[in-house]
């Protein structure tokens, strides 16, 4: 019996040096934390149960069976995060560069299954250098069985992967299947062929980091939501974004107690709109204003920022918020803005968290290289996830809701529940200027003084149709309400719709367009 206690304590002490204290000190030289330091920083102190732990692969080419580790290159278990259960996995480097093995994958499935069984997030920490070479198609087989269990949980359950080294080939199609992609700046990078594989097949001299660094990922190709410049900034992160979310789909989003009066008015929200319609302002500070002090937590944000998404707080209740952003391209809606906008109201509605949308749009972008790049099914994304979503959905009008911008966000024909117009609010189909010559050209060209003629047809249009009261007379506004007003209204209104019920027709599922 001692025997048996005494190897099994000696199994247990390897499996925690992963591969071996020379490994860690490298890991730690390269500014990274190992996966059980990472798993620690992660989750409520102490919470940690392991599973799998001494599991080794039973490969044997290639001298493999003289490299066994009890672990094989990941730590698998459960833990908690502010009292709530999870489940984690994160790659060890230290262990033949944390490579992807069959084993590997095992261990990463069970705790994908039983995440999906009980119904409670589940957190990939990523830190490997792909398919696990000597292990051949079974490593290739395995990445199936991750992507499957990543697919069938996504609605489900919140899935979140955390870029902590290199993620390469195909290993990328896992967070890119999860609902939030975190990438740590300067240390991590994804992409499907490095920099030698470029240089080879097109010619093209590309660093790592401008290949695949955080950067490129969450500025230009939108794959990562989040940027951390350290990884304990980036495992605190996972902590912020599930406290938005659900354990689960059939479940609510937690409410935390707010010390932000549910009746507080912004004065200064009365002023922020320029006179000037070409006139930017912060629609940040506008949030900013209205949510729960310092509740908001963007999502995106580098990415198409004519648009911003995320998260915040009214009177403790989570909710996701849609804005269009005057100071990044006029707020106009383009290919990227529209794939940031669909795809975050989606994952707002699986997670049973109400959208609050806050428009300021003169429409979308036109030109031929919007129209080449698809426009019209990236923009019908929008539209589509608005249309699909059951959560309550309110809209506030600030100014521009022009033609298919006011259409495509959230309008009150795609299943809005309660639309605020500000007193600046201009609601129409195009905006003076395009619509002088469309409706009065010729009288304008016609008369004595033309200049002054199109004056008096701008002034006409403004008094008749660019304001928000002729939506309000055919109800596509429910209340002009003052801009200091919209943080009582909105918790007023979500108070109603938190017992909003909407069902939509039975269905294997939709085709989004994509
Ligand atoms: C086996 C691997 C490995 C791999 C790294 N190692 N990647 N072993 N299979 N894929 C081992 C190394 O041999 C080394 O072992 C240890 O991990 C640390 O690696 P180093 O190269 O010394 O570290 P570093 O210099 O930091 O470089 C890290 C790296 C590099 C950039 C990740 O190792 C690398 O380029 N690896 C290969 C990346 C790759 O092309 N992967 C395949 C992707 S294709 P020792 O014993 O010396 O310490 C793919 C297909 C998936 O994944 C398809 C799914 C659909």
């Amino acid at each position: 019996m001692a025997d048996q206690l005494t190897r099994f304590r000696e199994l247990r002490d390897k499996s925690l040096l992963g591969g071996g204290q020379d490994q860690i000190e490298k890991q730690h030289e390269r500014g990274k934390h190992t996966a059980r330091e990472r798993i620690d920083l992660l989750l409520d102190p102490g919470t940690f149960s392991e599973l799998g732990a001494l599991a080794e692969h039973t490969k044997t080419d290639f001298g493999m069976d003289k490299k066994k580790f009890p672990g094989d290159g990941v730590v698998t278990g459960f833990g908690e995060i502010a009292g709530r259960p999870v489940g984690v996995y994160a790659q060890d480097f230290t262990i033949l560069g944390g490579s992807f093995s069959q084993v590997q994958a095992q261990k990463i499935n069970k705790i994908q299954d039983l995440c999906l069984q009980a119904g409670i997030p589940c957190i990939g920490l990523n830190d490997s250098g792909g398919a696990r070479v000597q292990e051949g198609v079974y490593s290739l087989a395995a990445y199936g069985e991750v992507f499957v269990r990543n697919v069938l949980s996504s609605g489900v359950i919140p899935q979140i992967s955390v870029i902590m080294g290199p993620c390469a080939g195909g290993a990328v199609y896992s967070p890119a299947l999860t609902d939030f992609t975190i990438m740590v700046e300067g240390t991590s990078y994804m992409f499907l062929t490095g920099p030698g594989v470029v240089k080879s097949v097109t010619g093209e001299d590309v660093s790592t980091e401008e290949l695949g660094g955080s950067t490129v990922h969450n500025a230009q190709s939108g794959v990562a939501q989040f940027a951390a410049p350290t990884e304990d900034d980036a495992l605190e992160l996972v902590r912020q974004i599930l406290s938005y979310l659900p354990q689960n789909n059939t479940d609510d989003p937690q409410r935390y107690p707010s010390d932000d009066s549910p009746s507080r008015m912004d004065e200064e929200l009365n002023a922020i709109v320029p006179a000037d319609d070409n006139q930017g302002y912060s629609m940040i500070e506008v949030l900013e204003r209205v949510f729960d002090t310092g509740s908001i937590l963007q999502v995106h944000e580098q990415y198409a920022r004519n648009a911003i998404v995320g998260f915040a707080r009214l009177d403790g209740r989570p909710v996701g918020f849609v804005a269009n952003n005057p100071l990044w391209m006029a707020g106009v809606l383009d290919i990227d803005s529209s794939d940031k906008i669909s795809r975050f109201v989606r994952l707002c509605d699986v997670y049973n968290v109400p959208v609050i949308t806050f428009v300021d749009c003169p429409g979308y972008l036109p030109g031929t290289q919007q129209e080449y790049g698809g426009v019209i099914r990236h923009g019908a994304k929008i539209i589509y996830a608005y249309c699909e979503a059951t959560v309550p959905k309110i809209v506030v009008y600030t100014r521009k809701a022009v033609g298919g911008a006011y259409v495509a966000l959230s309008s009150k024909q795609m299943r809005n529940d309660i639309a605020f117009a500000w007193p600046t609010a201009q609601i129409a189909v195009m905006g003076p200027d395009g619509a002088a010559p469309l409706v009065a050209g010729k009288q304008i060209k016609a008369a004595a003084d033309p200049e002054k003629a199109r004056a008096e047809f701008v002034a006409e249009y403004r008094e008749t149709f660019y304001n928000p009261y002729r939506a309000a007379d055919i109800g596509q506004v429910d209340e002009v309400i003052e801009a200091r007003e919209t943080r009582p209204r909105l918790i007023q209104a979500l108070r109603v719709l938190e017992t909003k019920v909407a069902t939509s027709p039975h269905k294997k599922h939709g085709v989004i367009p994509s």
